[in-house]
């Protein structure tokens, strides 16, 4: 059999939500170390330049906090890719990004950015970081992902994610997604996966070819969110009953 692919969980909306009220809390440290314990075998920030939710400090600490490994998302920005030369996380995934996105909408234009990725690949290789890059399920990507000197593409499978109609699509965008990892594969890159996928839809795509992390953050957060809350009503419950000296 296969190996199991290992879970990186993308905490960044624990930190969405702390920035609701521009507190501490939800802490993402914290967050990280439950994940861990829940059997993540890796922690995946994105590291925005607006910094809309997850910041240089958290980063930082997780840098110090994380026992797994620590991938860090983030666009070709001079000033991030310096923030990510000094930090040194274990794993760079490279994306795209536009300040008005709610979340990251495409691959990286690996072709359009090969210039520039010619010179950040190997710095941040030299610097000991793996370097993925968020790539579409497209054979000029791969080329260019291979060309760069990159580790890893993660396989971009938002558009499998998104494709909700009965009519064949779904299945073609994951025979693409399959045909990519095999291609991949060809061309000595390691595979990665994610975006959008969730409990119900994971399945196929852990079926992918040589398929080694999977990222998943949103349907995780979310999810905890629901399986947490009864208990935390109930402590809640538990602790203006204790205040009034009524014990539990
Ligand atoms: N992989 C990449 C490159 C991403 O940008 C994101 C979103 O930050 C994810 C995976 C996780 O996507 P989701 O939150 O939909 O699981």
């Amino acid at each position: 059999m296969a190996p199991v692919p290992r879970l990186h969980v993308n905490i960044d909306h624990v930190a969405t939500v702390r920035e609701a009220r521009g507190g501490a809390l939800p802490d993402p440290i914290a967050a990280a170390t439950l994940a861990e314990l829940g059997g993540a075998r890796g922690i995946t920030v994105h590291l925005r330049e607006d910094r809309r939710h997850i910041c240089n400090r958290d980063v930082t600490l997780l840098r110090q906090t994380v026992t797994t490994l620590l991938n860090l998302e983030m666009s070709l920005s001079a000033e991030i890719v310096a923030f990510a030369l000094e930090i040194r996380p274990d794993q760079v995934c490279l994306v795209p990004e536009k300040r008005e996105e709610l979340t990251t909408e495409g691959g990286l234009d690996v072709v359009a950015e090969k210039g520039r990725l010619m010179d950040v690949v190997p710095a941040l290789r030299e610097a000991g970081i793996e370097v993925s890059l968020f790539t579409d399920p497209e054979e000029a990507a791969l080329d260019a992902a291979a060309d760069v000197g990159a580790d890893f593409v993660e396989l971009h499978t938002g558009t499998y994610a998104n494709t909700r109609d009965r009519s064949g699509n779904r299945t073609a965008e994951l025979d693409r997604l399959m045909a990519s990892a095999e291609a991949s594969h060809q061309r000595g890159l390691r595979v990665n996966a994610g975006h959008g996928l969730d409990y119900g839809n994971v399945d196929p795509v852990v079926q992918l070819p040589h398929l080694e992390e999977l990222n998943i953050g949103h349907a995780i957060v979310a999810r905890s969110v629901l399986v947490g809350l009864e208990r935390a009503v109930r402590e809640m419950c538990e602790t203006i009953e204790a205040a009034m000296g009524w014990s539990t």
